[in-house]
Formats: C-alpha cells, structure tokens, sequence
C-alpha cells in the first residue's frame, strides 16, 4: 500500500484565495485588515517564517508590518511596542514568533497582546475558550491540520488520534481540535513508555517533535493518516519532517509531506485569523 500524499499546497492556495476575496470586501467598506509581525533576534529560520507570513498577507490583499528588533531588545521595550499595537486600529492581528530571546518571559508577552488580536491564538483567554468549546482563534497549525483532515473527509468521530509532541504551539491546541470533533486523543511525550505502542493503535497520528525521523513506518497501522509538523534541515541540507517518509508513506492511508504540507497551511491558517479580526473590528464598529 502506498499512502495519498495530502497536497498543503494547493489546499493553503483555496484558503488564500478566500482571504482575498473578503479582503476585498473589507476594503470596499474602508477597513484594510491589518497583521503586524514582530520577530526578536536573528534566528534563520524565524527570519524565514516572517518574510514568508507577511509576503503571504502582501499577496492576499492584507496590509502588514514587520518589526524586526535585536536579540537584546529589553522586555519592557517589547511589551510597550505590544500596547502600541493593541491600540492601533490599523492593525487587526498581532504575531510575536516564537522563541524569543532567553532573557525575554515568552508568557508575559503573549498574555501582553490584546486577545481579540492574538491571530496565533495563544492568549490564555483564547486557549480557555477553545478548550471549553467556544475558541476566538484557533492556533494556525492545528487549524490547518483540521482543514486537511476535512479536506481528505477523514471521519473525525470515534477515531483514535494520537498526537506525539506537547506543546501549546501544537500538540495541546490539536488535541483539544480533535477531542471536540469526536476524535478520542492520546497526546504522547518524551517520556512516553512505548510511544510505537501508541501509535500503531491509531487511525490519526500527528507528530510535532522537532525530531526528524522520529516515526518510522513500523509504529503506523495500515492506512492510517500521518500529519508531520515536521520542520527540519537534514544532514544533506534538505527540509524533512518528523516523520520517516518513505518509510510511513509505504503503510499510511494518506500522509502529507515536507516541505508542502503543513507549512502552507499554517500561513493560509494566520491570514484566516486575520480576516475573521478585521471583520469582528468592523463588525464592532458599526455597532457602536
Ligand atoms: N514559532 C513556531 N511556530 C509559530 C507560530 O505558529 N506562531 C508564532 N508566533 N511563533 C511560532
């Protein structure tokens, strides 16, 4: 058996396409939707993500700003650029990549930026409300990772997802995702005993470990839908994901690939958050 390859691509491309046509009706009402990207340091790959999340918004018909600072760019200076943004009404989402700079408190910050704005969904108001059920922002990977789920119309009810990797960015927001559509959830961690044990019981899996070739095609049951969140550079100098490709892809249902899976949808996935802000601002607006 050899799994579909779940094309991120083109699916992220429909998503775009979307954004742009109610981007341009916000516009015609006067409200230009609006992302402000603030990227601390000089982390490579960081750079890449921004330059990749504001061309994507530039192209989508979406005005945004990128504020890049230096590695010791002070809290304080950071959290008052944040207070700026939440009061600007230019700006509609508000992105701080992530990691910052050790001796920056990453949670301060997140809880700094107003949560109607916080488009990555992080805001512990915005966690609490997607974990009792009501979210404002889905986190964009997740969301993404649901979008290709349905785009493949994998039964979410009743199945068994096992997710390998725990953090707020991915694996905690998934599982919420997934448990409110049905799905019963495991999420496994380093300490996992027998994560393969796991894994194979599973219809879904989704692994976000930072660990290339952390799952190999004998810990999958047969057609079973891999989604590796898997962003890595290979010995060879290549990406490559969390997941043993050619091994998964040998057993799996479906698999998505790296790059071209994930990746675009998390940007597809931040431009929907933007879009669904700047219409609740104008919504409000108009009310008041
Ligand atoms: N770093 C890795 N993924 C993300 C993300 O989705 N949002 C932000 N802000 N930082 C990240």
């Amino acid at each position: 058996m050899t799994g579909r390859v779940i094309d991120g691509v083109k699916l992220a491309a429909t998503i775009r396409e979307d954004v742009a046509a109610r981007a341009a009706v916000l516009t015609t009402k006067g409200v230009k939707p609006g992302l402000a990207v603030i990227l601390v340091g000089q982390d490579p790959a960081s750079q890449v993500y921004v330059r990749n999340k504001v061309a994507a918004c530039e192209k989508a018909g979406l005005h945004s700003v990128l504020e890049q600072y230096p590695a010791d760019m002070t809290q304080e200076a950071l959290l008052s650029r944040i207070e700026t943004l939440n009061s600007d009404h230019r700006i509609h989402g508000i992105l701080v990549q992530l990691p910052l700079p050790k001796h920056i408190d990453s949670h301060r910050v997140i809880e700094t930026i107003s949560a109607q704005k916080d488009v990555d969904g992080f805001h512990v108001s915005n966690a609490g409300l997607l974990m009792t059920g009501t979210p404002l922002f889905r986190p964009c990977t997740p969301y993404g990772v649901m979008k290709m789920l349905e785009s493949e119309d994998v039964v979410l009810r009743g199945a068994v997802a096992v997710i390998v990797g725990a953090s707020n960015i991915v694996g905690k927001p998934m599982a919420m995702l997934l448990q409110a559509a049905g799905a019963t959830v495991t999420i496994c961690n380093s300490k996992t005993r027998d994560l393969a044990w796991h894994t194979r019981h599973a219809d879904i899996v989704v692994v976000a470990t930072g660990k290339p070739g952390m799952v190999t095609g004998d810990m999958i049951k047969p057609g079973a839908i891999v989604i590796d969140v898997g962003i890595n550079r290979g010995a060879d100098g290549k990406l490559c994901g969390d997941v043993d490709y050619a091994s998964v892809k040998e057993v799996a249902g479906a698999i998505t690939p790296v790059p071209g899976g994930v990746g675009p949808m998390t940007i597809a996935m931040l431009l929907v958050n933007t879009i669904e802000a700047a219409e609740r601002a104008q919504l409000l607006s108009r009310s008041r």
